[in-house]
C-alpha cells in the first residue's frame, strides 16, 4: 500500500514547529491570514521583526490538511532568522520539493507562500503607518498624479 504522505510531512504534522499566536497588535508583528479557495483550508502565519529587519519569531495556526500543516510548519523554520526580503522570495515549489508533495497537494504549499507574503505586507503597512501618522485635524495637500490638480484630503481624526 502506497503511503499517502511522505515521512517529512508526517514528521511536521505530528510535531509541528512553532504553533501558536503572536499578539497581532504588537508594533513589530505582521500577520498573514490566507485561505485556499480550492478546499477552504485556512492558514495564519505571524512574524516578529527585530530592529535590523530580521524575522526573530514566527508562529502559525493552520486549519487544513496534513500537507498544509506541514508546509506552514516548514515555512516557520525556514524564515526564522531571515530578512524580510529573503523570506518574501521563498517559493511554494521549494516547500513542495522539500516535503515531496504530490501535484494535487501543491496548493497546500501555495498557502504557506501566500501566508508569509501576507504577513510581510501587513508588517510593512503597519510600519509605514507608524512612520507617517495622520494627525487628527491634519489636512493632506498633494498633487494628483493623474490630473495635476491639487487635492486636499482632510483627516478629521476620531
Ligand atoms: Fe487544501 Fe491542503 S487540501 S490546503
Amino acid at each position: 500500500i502506497a503511503r499517502a504522505y511522505h515521512e517529512k510531512v508526517i514528521s511536521h504534522y505530528e510535531s509541528p514547529r512553532n504553533v501558536g499566536s503572536l499578539n497581532k497588535n504588537d508594533f513589530d508583528v505582521g500577520t498573514g491570514l490566507v485561505g485556499a479557495p480550492a478546499c477552504g483550508d485556512v492558514m495564519k502565519l505571524q512574524i516578529r521583526v527585530d530592529e535590523q529587519g530580521i524575522i526573530s519569531d514566527v508562529k502559525f495556526k493552520t486549519f487544513g490538511c496534513g500537507s498544509a500543516i506541514a508546509s506552514s510548519s516548514y515555512m516557520t523554520e525556514r524564515v526564522k532568522g531571515l530578512s524580510l526580503e529573503d523570506a518574501g522570495k521563498i517559493k511554494n515549489t521549494e516547500i513542495a520539493k522539500e516535503l515531496c508533495l504530490p501535484p494535487v497537494k501543491l496548493h497546500c504549499s501555495m498557502l504557506a507562500e501566500d501566508a508569509i507574503r501576507s504577513a510581510i505586507r501587513d508588517y510593512q503597512a503597519k510600519r509605514s503607518t507608524m512612520a507617517n501618522p495622520k494627525k487628527p485635524g491634519f489636512i493632506d495637500v498633494s498633487q494628483s498624479a493623474a490630473t495635476g490638480e491639487t487635492v486636499a484630503t482632510a483627516h478629521p481624526g476620531q
